[in-house]
Formats: structure tokens, C-alpha cells, sequence
């Protein structure tokens, strides 16, 4: 989605713009641009496409400037092109704009505006925003800006530069994310913390219906109704270092060999004593009376739901259901005050998670979200909030925040378990003793990733293909699908393999790759029969599977071992080698990995 950046201070301004765009380029984003501030005018430069072509145009300029503005857009109103790229300029060029998020009844407020004999450049709502400002401006900027968002149905954050305030950046938000970086002599503005990190790790986040003025000494932010406020000071954890690529050719690469260590430091987080410790955020108090729980979520984030409505059910046996966030508040979800609703988010700015978790706090549900990012929007709105310890995640497609947000879910039934007394003691130690192992078994997997490039050899040529699985095996399918879809523009499907013969083998024909995940001890001779199956049909079968597995082995066309564990856990393993599958398949195929087409890593508009 959109991304913002803003500058007041003594550096070289374009650079720190264009360096603070190119961070949030993995948002997502189809055109951009910038508004500097010099000799008392206001010059926009915007481009559609990539990065690049902004800074390519911008080579032989060289403007002193203190004050600037850019972004990253994600077109949703007009299609990408210069002229809808942001900033957008007001009709007398006094005032500049950056947006992200939508302005809903932008048609009626142009169409004022067009009645008074404005005339507009783009096809996109943020122009409202620019020519607002120009019509309400009082000579009082914070309190024309005041009054300007008091016309805005929707969601936005903004930076706004108006060329009578020639040493001040003004910004605003309401449901969608800003943070202020706070600098010496010079501040910043962000639509996430990636783009600050260069510079400060101090920020505010401002929250929904705060305006701030920032000067290169000062930053003031207030209400909606321009009283000042406080909001408090905090300190980003993460580095740049985690923020770069390392040497590894492309983020989503790096951050799956990052796996073994975040989901280290998310154990070693919440595992004190060999015991699984959630009690500075969840009390027996808190859950004593919870009956019921759901997961509400989004994309690879419900995925992860998926597995840990199984880890919940199987360990803290605990009625759980999991849903798609978009969906949830139509399905009139049976919420009391005994019902739990976790949220997952790696971005915490999910607006579909965001809308579902005000909604179940409506009901009355004790809200409880898991998210990546320190001072989100979803952190600061649950009742409670459980961080993961993935680090920076900047490739579009998510792995392994996904897999520190299963290390969370099963040591949070492990807390529970233990709390209700639902868990046998000796069960309890294997079971964190299984977690605590995992970190050594997916570098295994790591170590030898080799072995999964044929099968994305086989896969970069075709256009279509099958994740079956069942029981957790499933649950592990539809994230691979996905995973490999995002990146790959293969089309692929998963199904539960019980489901087959149900429809979907109408569609199996010779060649067409079929990825069986087959970890389940019990259900083995099921999957092998659902593999001869396919296989009948002139299926190309690439399975995942406990190294041992040799019935499984024997019916593939291509076997990936992984090593062994307790069924209940192999969740955390399987994944790993279709993600490395995913991968593979597109860089084969010369694919953008880190930002596939159309897609955007934060979708911060419903
Ligand atoms: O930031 P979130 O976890 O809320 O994002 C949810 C989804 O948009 C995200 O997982 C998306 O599906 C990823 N592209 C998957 O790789």
C-alpha cells in the first residue's frame, strides 16, 4: 500500500526521500514522488513506475531544500500514471499532498470544489485534499488543516506542505499508520518505521485524530480540535542491518534462513524455566472463563490462525474456530464476554483486522492481538498484545513472521493448557522440549535446500498445480498455494486430499505438478492412496514427508525429507521447504520475489 515520507531538517533532502521511499518499496506500489520545498515554491516531481524513473528524473536537479515530502503509491483511485502519482499540488500550486488510505466522499467534495471553479489534475480522491487546503486556507495552517479534515469521510494519513509555511511539514492520520522520527535538529515523518531507522530510532506514533507540525527543533502534535497533546516516546528495537538484505539476493530469501533465529528468540522470549510464559499479558483471570476462541486474520497471517486453532484445540483443548477478517464481521460470530478473539498481524495495520477486532471489542470479547510491529495500530486497540520476534519482515510474501506466529500459538496453548489444567505434565515437557528443537530441524532443512530446486525446475514451466494434505498437512497446504502463487504467478489450488475425489481430480492431467504434504503418521496409507490416485492420472507428485517415510518416498516423483518430530509439530517444519519452493520457482522464472506484481506487503485500505 501507499507509502509516506517526510523531512525537515539540514540534510540533503531529496536523498533523504528517495532513501525513505526505496525502504518502503516493499509496501508495494506502482508510481512515486516527491515535494521539496525551496526558495519559498513548492517543486513536485512524480513518476509512474519504479523508483528509478523519479530518481532518474530528478539526477540534474539539485534544489537547497529543508522541507520535503514523498511517496509510494498503490494505485486504488485513477490508474498509475505521472499524473495521479503523489504528491498532488493544489490548483495554485501553494499546497502539496501525500495520502495514503482513501477519502470516501471525495466525489462529492470535488464536485464542490469543481462548482467554484477548481480544476483538477488527476483522476485520484487526494486531490481534495490539496485543493481544500487552498480554498480553506485562513492563514492559520494547523487550523485550515484542522478544518479541512473535518470534511474527510474515510482513512488517511497525510504530509502536507503549504509554500506561506516554508520551514514546517504538517501531517495528520485517521486508520492509517504515521509515525514522527525524532531527530536532532531534524525530525521525519514514516508510514512505517523502516524508513527512520537510518536515522533515529525515537518516534511517536500518532494515533487516529492527531495532527502534528514538525520544524527542524520541534514537533507539536495535537487533537483534532488543535489542543496540544503528549504521545509517548518509543524506542525502536530493530536494526538497519535487519532491514538490508545482507548479501542474499533477494528479503524473502534472507528472511527464510532468518528462521531459525527468530523463532529462537520468540522461545526464549516466552519460555522462562522450561515453562511457557504469557503472564505479563494474560492472567488466569483473564481466561478462567473463556469457553470459546476465535482467530481472525488475513491472507498468510489466518493461515498461521489455522494452525493455531489446531495447536489450541489439540493442547488447550479449547473450542476454537479461525476466520478470514474480511469476512468475519457478516458471519455474526457468537461473541460474549467469554469469548477470546485473537487477532494476527505481522504488520498490525491489516484495516480488515483492524475493522474485525473493533468489532468483536464491540461484543464485548476480551481482544487479543499478535502482531511484529511495536506500536501498530492492531497492538494499541487489542485489550492485549503478544509481539513476535520476527525482526523487520520486507518481503511481500511473509514466512517467517508466519512461523513466529505458530512458535506463539503453540506456546500459547501450552499456557493455557497448563493454566486449565488440560495438560499432563509429562505431555507438557516433550511438547516444549519439540518447540525448543525446532530451531536446529528447520536449519537442517536449511542446510540442504538444495535438494528442492528440481522441483522448482519442474514447476516454472507449468501453469497450474495442486497443495493436497490432511488434517495439520492441510492447513500447511493452503499457505504453501499461496506462498508459491503470490510469487511465482503460477496458478495453484489446495484442497483437503479427502476432498479429491469430490470434484477437483476432474482436473488432474498428465504433467500437472501435485505437492502432497504427508506428515500425519496416521493418515500416511490415506495420502499414498490419494497419490496413486493422481499419479493414475498422469500427475507429477513432489511430496513432503518425515526422512523415514519410505512408503511415501517410494510412490513420488519427487521426495523432500524433513526431519523427524511429534506429528502435532510437523507444521513448523513442513513449511519451510515450499517456501524455499516458492522461491526457487521464481527466481527461476526471473520473477520481482521481494514485490510481486500487484501486491503490497501492508493493505492498510478494506
Ligand atoms: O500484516 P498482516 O499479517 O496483517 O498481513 C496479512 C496479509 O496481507 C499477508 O499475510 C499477505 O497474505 C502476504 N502477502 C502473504 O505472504
Amino acid at each position: 500500500m501507499c507509502g509516506i515520507v517526510g523531512y525537515v531538517g539540514h540534510r540533503d533532502t531529496k536523498e533523504v526521500i528517495l532513501h525513505g521511499l526505496k525502504t518502503l518499496e516493499y509496501r508495494g506500489y506502482d508510481s512515486s514522488g516527491m515535494a521539496l520545498m525551496t526558495n519559498g515554491e513548492i517543486i513536485v516531481e512524480k513518476k509512474a513506475g519504479r523508483i528509478q524513473n523519479l530518481e532518474d528524473s530528478m539526477s540534474d536537479k539539485n534544489f537547497a531544500s529543508e522541507v520535503g515530502i514523498g511517496h509510494t503509491r498503490w494505485a486504488t483511485h485513477g490508474v498509475p500514471s505521472d499524473k495521479n502519482s503523489h504528491p498532488h499540488y493544489s490548483m495554485d500550486k501553494s499546497v502539496a499532498v501525500v495520502h495514503n488510505g482513501i477519502i470516501e466522499n471525495y466525489q462529492t467534495l470535488r464536485k464542490e470544489l469543481e462548482d467554484k471553479g477548481y480544476v483538477f489534475a488527476s483522476d485520484t480522491d487526494t486531490e481534495v485534499i490539496s485543493q481544500l487546503v487552498q480554498d480553506m486556507y485562513n492563514g492559520d495552517i494547523l487550523d485550515t488543516i484542522s478544518k479541512v479534515l473535518k470534511k474527510l469521510e474515510g482513512s488517511y494519513a497525510i504530509g502536507v506542505l503549504h509554500k506561506n509555511h516554508p520551514d514546517e511539514l504538517i501531517c495528520a492520520r485517521e486508520h492509517s499508520p504515521l509515525v514522527i522520527g525524532i531527530g536532532e535538529k531534524e525530525n521525519f515523518i514514516a508510514s512505517d518505521v523502516s524508513a527512520l531507522l537510518k536515522y533515529t530510532k525515537n518516534v511517536y506514533y500518532l494515533e487516529d485524530g492527531d495532527m502534528a507540525v514538525l520544524k527542524t527543533q520541534d514537533i507539536k502534535i495535537f487533537d483534532k480540535e488543535k489542543n496540544p497533546i503528549e504521545r509517548e516516546k518509543k524506542s525502536i528495537e530493530w536494526n538497519l542491518e535487519q532491514a538490508t538484505k545482507c548479501g542474499y539476493p533477494h528479503f524473502m530469501l534472507k528472511e527464510i534462513f532468518e528462521q531459525p533465529q527468530v523463532v529462537e528468540e520468540t522461545f526464549n522470549k516466552r519460555v522462562h524455566n522450561e515453562k511457557a510464559d504469557f503472564s505479563d499479558i494474560l492472567s488466569y483471570e483473564d481466561i478462567k472463563h473463556i469457553d470459546k476462541i476465535y482467530i481472525v486474520a488475513c491472507g498468510t497471517a489466518y493461515h498461521a490462525g489455522l494452525q493455531g486453532q489446531f495447536a489450541l484445540q489439540k493442547i488447550a483443548k479449547l473450542n476454537s474456530a479461525t476466520d478470514i477478517a474480511s469476512e468475519f464481521r457478516y458471519n455474526d460470530p457468537f461473541i460474549d464476554n467469554k469469548t477470546m478473539v485473537i487477532f494476527v498481524s505481522q504488520s498490525g495495520e491489516t484495516s480488515d483486522t483492524l475493522a474485525a477486532l473493533k468489532e468483536a471489542k464491540k461484543k464485548g470479547a476480551l481482544t487479543v492481538a499478535i502482531t511484529n510491529v511495536v506500536g501498530s495500530t492492531i497492538s494499541r486497540e487489542a485489550d492485549k498484545t503478544i509481539y513476535t520476534m520476527a525482526g523487520p519482515e520486507i518481503a511481500v510474501a511473509s514466512t517467517k513472521a508466519y512461523l513466529t506466529q505458530i512458535t506463539i500459538f503453540y506456546l500459547l496453548a501450552l499456557y493455557i493448557a497448563e493454566l486449565r489444567n488440560s495438560i499432563s505434565k509429562d505431555e507438557y515437557k516433550k511438547y516444549i522440549s519439540e518447540i525448543k528443537n525446532m530451531p536446529e530441524k528447520i536449519q537442517h532443512i536449511l542446510d540442504n535446500s538444495e535438494i528442492i530446486k528440481p522441483a522448482a525446475e519442474y514447476f516454472k514451466d507449468k501453469t497450474s498445480g495442486f497443495y493436497i494434505g490432511r488434517g495439520l498437512d492441510y492447513k500447511i497446504a493452503v499457505e504453501g498455494s499461496l506462498k508459491i502463487k503470490e510469487v511465482s504467478y503460477i496458478h495453484t489450488e489446495a484442497f483437503a486430499s479427502g476432498e479429491l475425489k469430490h470434484g477437483t481430480i476432474a482436473l488432474i492431467e498428465e504433467g500437472i505438478p501435485v505437492v502432497v504434504i504427508a506428515t500425519q503418521r496416521e493418515l500416511i496409507d490415506k495420502s499414498v492412496s490419494n497419490i496413486k490416485e493422481v499419479k493414475a492420472r498422469g500427475a507429477y507428485v513432489i511430496s513432503v514427508g518425515f526422512e523415514d517415510c519410505e512408503n511415501l518416498k517410494n510412490v513420488s516423483d519427487n521426495f523432500i525429507g524433513i526431519p523427524e518430530c511429534d506429528d502435532i509439530f510437523s507444521g513448523f517444519l513442513s513449511i519451510i521447504p515450499l517456501q524455499l519452493l516458492a522461491y526457487y520457482t521464481s527466481s527461476a522464472k526471473g520473477i520481482d520475489v521481494d514485490k510481486p506484481r500487484n501486491l503490497a506487503k501492508s493493505v492498510t485500505v478494506e
